[in-house]
């Protein structure tokens, strides 16, 4: 059974680079499910300039995760919104013990608990390469690389002929910084789902098809 026939509700966890956003976007192309990526809602914040926008900025350039608060009043609006959906991915979110705990309280009020949480394992080294080479298309929101998944004629979407934008949390300094937010105040979430459970590793240092093809796989049974 693939996973577009089941209903899941499901988080990708995994430290910046892991895939987590490309998986998310390959499964969400198939019918009734949800990508809800706290940091594209973010980057559109920013994009719009609204007082969220101009609050995260700086926390976002700098590779340090933006304030509880304000990351759980977003989602919870999200999660409110789309209460019809049937089956959605938290791609990015929770990312700290209180984020967690927040989802899991207002999920169980609305009797929906999670059906999963994806671990994406992958090593360092190979982090740095993915996301210093990462282009996204501004247009469909497809993920390239210029090392690992190139598009035909640089600097343009292979999906929609959209063009390519790099990210500014993309430089060197900033993913030095995310990569140790991640180890910091990410890492013990996996102890917390895996204590309930929840918890669905996947190998994700081979190609996206064989990652997809796992993911797939995972998502058509239920774990917590
Ligand atoms: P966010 O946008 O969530 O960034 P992230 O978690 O750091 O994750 P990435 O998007 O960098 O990586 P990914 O795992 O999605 O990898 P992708 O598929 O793109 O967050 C950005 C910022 O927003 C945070 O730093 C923070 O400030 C803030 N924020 C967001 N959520 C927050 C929260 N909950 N709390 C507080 N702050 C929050 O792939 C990466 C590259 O690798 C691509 O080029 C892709 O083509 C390539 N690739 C993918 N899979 C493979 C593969 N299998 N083999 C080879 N290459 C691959």
């Amino acid at each position: 059974m693939g996973a577009a026939e089941v209903s899941f509700r499901s988080v990708f966890l995994g430290p910046p680079g892991a895939g987590k956003g490309t998986q998310a976007h390959t499964v969400a192309a198939g019918p009734g499910v949800l990508h809800l990526s706290t940091g594209d809602m973010l980057r559109s914040h920013v994009a719009q300039g609204t007082e969220l926008g101009a609050q995260a900025k700086g926390f976002m350039d700098a590779g340090q995760l933006v304030p509880d608060a304000l990351i759980i009043a977003m989602v919870e609006d999200q999660l409110a919104s789309n209460e019809e959906s049937g089956s959605w991915i938290l791609d990015g979110f929770p990312r700290t013990i209180p984020q967690a705990e927040a989802l899991d309280q207002s999920l169980q009020s609305a009797n929906a608990p999670l059906t999963h949480v994806v671990y994406f394992r992958v090593p360092n080294e190979a982090l740095i390469q993915r996301l210093t080479g990462r282009r996204t298309c501004g247009d469909c929101g497809a993920i390239w690389n210029v090392h690992t998944h190139p598009t035909q004629t640089e600097g343009t979407c292979d999906a929609c002929g959209g063009a390519l934008t790099q990210r500014s949390d993309d430089r060197p300094e900033a993913v030095a910084q995310r990569l140790e937010a991640y180890d910091k105040q990410t890492k013990p979430l996996l102890d917390f789902y895996r204590s309930k459970g929840c918890l669905v590793e996947i190998d994700a240092d081979r190609s996206p098809d064989e990652v997809s093809k796992e993911l797939s796989d995972a998502l058509a049974k239920e774990v917590c």
